[in-house]
């Protein structure tokens, strides 16, 4: 057996005075972790913490003139799951589930597309549900139909509002919205389509999502008012998971508020990956949570 080499360990004293940084260091570093781990646990609870992604209590179960409802999505790079998961959803509430893959507009980034495959779904349904390919319906129990009841206010969804959407720290998002059949729908979706000089290759953002924050910016207050109806809060139908990163640290400080109205909770509607990088990750862990009836944290991803 070799001798244990002799440890040194700096007294008390040296401690002290030499290396108050070293002690600092490590308690901003555990600080930091318990207050990471705090914010996603609380985010991740918002709704049994008292948060309300709608002003309804309970769901109502539609049952006279339900409006005929297509949920539309372009499958390009997505897994199956998603789109069984989707499937499974749309077959439970009776709304019909359209893969307009096919309309991909090559001149531009896929995304664009969504304002054809909208416009073209409009034609045979009373409202579209437009998702992009990084959601999932996180709870199926929520009929789309309840959704528009708690934005809309009344019963029949047969007059305006056309447009129904969701604000996150950037303004207006087009993941995921609802469009009705109507005239100003047909032309505010050829207006947006129309927003060429928006149109941007070989980023990670497509433009689309920019040229609708400038047309909804850009509309008179009174056309607003009556076409477009913007969620309060963003967790009714478009939730993002919030987990420790730079981005989401920050965002926190900056707009805390927005963070809790969209951070995902347990019981929301759906998820949005939106800007998340490994989203087949991300995608797996949700509906291994969906699956599971106590949801287990998802730190351990980023
Ligand atoms: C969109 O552009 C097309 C082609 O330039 C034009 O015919 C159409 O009127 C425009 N629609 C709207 C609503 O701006």
């Amino acid at each position: 057996m070799s001798p244990r080499p002799i440890t040194r360990w700096p007294s008390k004293h040296q401690l002290k005075t030499q290396r108050p940084w070293l002690l600092l260091i490590v308690i901003t570093f555990l600080l930091s972790i318990i207050t990471f781990n705090l914010t996603s646990f609380i985010l991740q609870h918002a709704n049994s913490l008292g948060r309300s992604c709608s002003p309804l209590v309970g769901s109502v179960v539609p049952v006279e003139n339900r409006p005929r409802m297509a949920i539309v999505s372009l499958s390009n790079r997505v897994q199956e799951t998603v789109w069984q998961n989707k499937k499974a959803y749309a077959k439970k509430m009776g709304y019909r589930f359209i893969d307009a893959s096919w309309m991909i507009d090559r001149s531009r980034p896929p995304s664009w597309s969504k304002i054809l495959a909208v416009k073209s779904s409009l034609r045979d349904h009373d409202w579209v549900f437009w998702n992009d390919a990084d959601t999932l319906v996180t709870n199926p129990d929520i009929y789309l139909e309840n959704i528009l009841l708690a934005l809309i206010g009344r019963n029949d969804f047969n007059s305006t509002p056309d447009f129904i959407l969701t604000e996150d720290y950037n303004g207006v998002n087009a993941g995921v919205f609802f469009f009705r059949k109507s005239e100003w729908s047909e032309r505010f979706l050829d207006t947006w389509w129309n927003q060429t000089s928006f149109v941007k290759f070989g980023s990670t953002k497509s433009g689309d999502n920019d040229a609708l924050m400038y047309l909804i910016a850009n509309l008179p207050k009174e056309e607003k008012q009556v076409h477009v109806r913007i969620s309060p809060m963003q967790c009714l139908f478009n939730s993002y998971p919030w987990f420790p990163s730079r981005k989401s640290v920050y965002r926190l400080l900056l707009s805390p508020w927005t963070t809790w109205q969209g951070a995902y909770s347990e019981g929301d509607f759906m998820v949005h990956l939106a800007g998340i990088g490994n989203k087949k990750e991300w995608m797996s862990k949700m509906i291994q949570d969906t699956r599971t009836p106590r949801r287990k944290t998802f730190s351990n991803l980023n």
